[in-house]
């Protein structure tokens, strides 16, 4: 299980960057909102573009916004193997998955507990990533959607009978008691589970 680590709850960012790039763990999400697609903001990209003065690792964008388009070019900069937006977004999302793979990045799609798998049929020839939120997008610390097992099982069902190879993600609430409903995944990330310990390595080892 590939382990990506959400510092979204982090009281002090820089240190907790530091801290991660010493463990074994495969990427850092980065939770970037615009305060439209969800009511809360993170730090602007005026900030988060000093990532790289922190960690070496390869970073999984997850943008939590309106209009990736606007937003798409800039986190391009960053040193990013994926970066993933919403489907339920108004956009083109073609085009905007096109947009990420013209910098050479894996293109993820994000989907929210309520909307329906099949709402990804036409874009998964485009995609490298799904991710599957297993809680409501827009903040840290929430409690695992019970119902996500199943929707991570209809995920992976939907990629096979399509012959899509793109890499199933799963993102909110993970802990060394949630992880079991999520063994048909590839990935998960994880947040407070990580950064509010006093053992970052424990806890990621604790997933995989
Ligand atoms: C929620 C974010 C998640 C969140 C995960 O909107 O997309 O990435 O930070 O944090 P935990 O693991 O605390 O649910
Ligand atoms: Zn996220």
């Amino acid at each position: 299980m590939k382990i990506s680590a959400s510092f979204l709850s982090s009281k002090d960012i820089p240190k907790d960057l530091v801290k991660l790039n010493d463990t074994d763990v495969d990427f850092i999400h980065l939770d970037f909102m615009d305060g439209k697609f969800v009511p809360n903001k993170t730090l602007p990209f005026s900030e988060m573009k000093h990532i790289g003065e922190y960690t070496s690792k390869r970073l999984d964008i997850h943008l939590m916004v309106k209009e990736p388009s606007k937003y798409i070019p800039m986190f391009a900069e960053l040193n990013a193997e994926y970066i993933t937006f919403h489907v339920e977004v108004d956009e083109d999302i073609l085009e905007d998955l096109q947009l990420i793979h013209s910098y050479s990045i894996g293109a993820g799609l994000a989907i929210k507990p309520d909307t329906k798998v099949s709402s990804l049929v036409p874009y998964l020839p485009y995609v490298d990533q799904i991710l599957v939120m297993s809680v409501e997008p827009g903040m840290g610390g929430q409690a695992f959607i019970p119902e996500s097992e199943n929707k991570i099982k209809e995920v992976r069902a939907l990629l096979d009978s399509y012959h899509v190879k793109a890499v199933v993600n799963v993102d909110g609430g993970i802990t060394d008691e949630t992880i079991s409903l999520c063994r048909e995944a590839d990935m998960v990330v994880s947040g407070s589970y990580i950064v509010k310990s006093d053992d970052f390595q424990k806890k990621i080892s604790s997933l995989r």
